[in-house]
């Protein structure tokens, strides 16, 4: 069962190659008898190969990069019986080698290859000391059916289904309690197929709320790289209660319109993750970090702390780039979010909440921004009425504190800053420092702010609102703010 790569594969591929490189000869004359009979030796070889199968499928969509060996063990998914044409259901093949790996734990687990092909699944569970190694033109597909996704009670700082109550849709590739798990490849690709569910989501068709696309919880020590996830029926990336996850050179797609609730990575009261070197462009936010909601969030009491985000380009024409809430009833502390672009977007970075949220929302750091093309840059929202249910404590008040901006760049934007706190939720002890960003509107009030405490350090463009002390480039204070509670926000523009 253990893969090796024909030696003739390899060779085969690298001739391929050449093959491109040597294109650009026919422009120098010199070359271009031995360029003619070099190709007329390939395409003998080409049409040798065609006729004996195997090796023109190889050619035509294999990898032209052999496989890394990650694991003591390797393995191929047609091992185990699939069939990767896009129609046969593979998920006992899926099964069949994840238990198999689960066997080899105490030998430093198991790496499944996933090869080209269109491989349809039903939903199926992961294990400890796993790689799933997706090759290029490897495409695991999520089957449409519903009937076929198992389901599963409610997320426990949820305590509902989250758009109905009662259970709800299981992800496509899921986990719990698993340790040392890696998803990578030579960016193959993980395809929810959620069109249909969208459009049954829309049409209420559907009696359970819809399913991620990767869902691993109470798990740590997990790395997703180098792979592409797409059209998720639901949040894209759901890690829930884990801890130590890298996320890095991901691309995560969907429709940026009519793909509802399609995040692209929802960090969910977890510690010490890093994302980085991914681009995200989707129907909803880009990422959302969170940390359950009301009652259910504040009982769960696990916070989302140390999450580092960089090296990102996001777009997201409904919602966000980067979301922090507005679940987030559990705390979240300690995000630093840096050299990010946001373009074509609804907003930049927001942050959002409501009474009955409880928890909080501090030491938070955004660095080297740019907003390319935006609505709204920053955005503090405090009335984000939405509710799993009447049992919420409305007293139950969140903390919004010590969030700093500095380097804020970007053109486009209609309004560079709304940060809309309230008497019960104001924003404390936010700050400003080196900030330009172009507008599209010459109006005046577009840095807004409600209920914010604060200062800018330096010059800031465009002008900030009178709610923040203002300091010179050496940190001294020019002018103490006389109406911190003072409400600019205009919702028009
Ligand atoms: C997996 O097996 C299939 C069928 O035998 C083969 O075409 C493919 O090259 C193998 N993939 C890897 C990565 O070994
Ligand atoms: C995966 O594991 C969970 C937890 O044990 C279980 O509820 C779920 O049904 C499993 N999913 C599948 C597809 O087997
Ligand atoms: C990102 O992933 C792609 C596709 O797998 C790969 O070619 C590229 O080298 C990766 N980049 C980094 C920095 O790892
Ligand atoms: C990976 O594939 C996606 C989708 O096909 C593509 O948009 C992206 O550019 C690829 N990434 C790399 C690093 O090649
Ligand atoms: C939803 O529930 C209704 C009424 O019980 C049922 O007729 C329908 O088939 C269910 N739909 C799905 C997708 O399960
Ligand atoms: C975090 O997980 C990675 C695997 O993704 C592992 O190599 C590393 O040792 C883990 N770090 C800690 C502190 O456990
Ligand atoms: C991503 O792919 C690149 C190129 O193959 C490789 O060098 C790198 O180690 C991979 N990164 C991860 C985190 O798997
Ligand atoms: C700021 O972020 C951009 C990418 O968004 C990056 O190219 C640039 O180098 C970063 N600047 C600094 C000073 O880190
Ligand atoms: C304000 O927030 C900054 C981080 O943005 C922090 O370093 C500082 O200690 C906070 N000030 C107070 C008075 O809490
Ligand atoms: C601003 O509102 C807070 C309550 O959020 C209150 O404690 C404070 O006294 C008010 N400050 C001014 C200057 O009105």
């Amino acid at each position: 069962m253990m893969v090796e790569t024909s030696i003739f594969g390899v060779r085969f591929n690298n001739q391929r190659i050449d093959l491109k490189r040597c294109v650009p000869a026919f422009f120098s004359t010199y070359r271009t008898v031995f360029t003619v009979f070099w190709i007329a030796a390939v395409a003998t070889i080409f049409l040798w190969q065609s006729t004996i199968g195997d090796g023109f499928f190889f050619l035509q969509r294999g990898s032209a990069r052999p496989l890394p060996r990650l694991r003591p063990a390797v393995f191929n998914l047609t091992d185990f019986g699939a069939v990767g044409d896009g129609v046969t259901l593979n998920t006992k093949a899926f099964e069949k080698a994840i238990l198999a790996i689960s066997k080899l734990r105490t030998k430093g687990g198991g790496q499944l290859n996933v090869p080209a092909g269109r491989w349809l699944t039903a939903p199926f569970n992961l294990t400890s000391h796993l790689t799933l190694f997706l090759d290029e033109g490897a495409v695991i597909l999520g089957i449409q059916d519903e009937k076929y996704w198992p389901l599963m009670p409610p997320l426990p700082s949820y305590g509902y289904g989250r758009e109905h109550i009662g259970p709800r849709y299981g992800s496509l590739i899921h986990g719990q309690n698993l340790r040392d798990v890696v998803i990578t490849g030579h960016n193959g690709t993980i395809s929810g197929q959620g069109k249909t569910w969208w459009k049954k989501y829309r049409q209420k068709l559907l009696n359970h709320t819809r399913g991620p696309l990767v869902q691993i919880m109470w798990s740590r020590d997990i790395l997703i790289s180098n792979i592409t996830l797409r059209d998720s029926p639901f949040w894209t990336l759901h890690p829930y209660d884990c801890k130590n996850i890298t996320i890095r050179n991901v691309t995560i797609l969907a429709p940026v319109h009519d793909a509802p609730n399609t995040d692209g990575i929802d960090p969910d009261s977890c510690e010490d993750m890093l994302i980085e070197d991914c681009y995200i462009s989707v129907g909803d936010d880009g990422i959302a970090i969170k940390s359950g909601w009301d009652q259910y969030g504040i009982a769960y009491g696990q916070p989302s702390k140390n999450i580092r985000i960089r090296n990102v380009v996001l777009q997201s024409m409904v919602s966000a780039g980067i979301s922090i809430g507005s679940e987030m009833s559990g705390g979240v502390s300690g995000i630093t979010v840096e050299n990010v672009v946001v373009w074509n977007s609804r907003r930049g970075v927001r942050i959002k909440t409501a009474p009955g949220r409880g928890g909080y929302v501090q030491d938070i750091t955004y660095r080297n921004l740019t907003l390319d093309t935006v609505r709204v840059g920053i955005v503090i929202k405090t009335d984000y009425n939405e509710h799993p249910d009447e049992g919420y404590d409305p007293k139950a008040l969140p903390v919004l504190k010590d969030i700093s901006f500095t380097s804020i760049h970007g053109q486009g934007v209609r309004v560079p800053v709304r940060m809309h706190g309230s008497k019960d939720i104001p924003v404390r002890n936010v700050t400003f420092k080196d900030m330009s960003v172009g507008i599209t509107y010459k109006k005046k009030h577009i840095f807004q702010c409600a209920f914010v405490h604060g200062r800018v350090i330096g010059t800031i463009f465009p002008a900030p609102c009178d709610n923040l002390d203002r300091y010179d480039e050496r940190q001294r204070l020019i002018k103490h703010s006389a109406s911190q509670n003072a409400t600019d926000i205009d919702y028009d523009f």
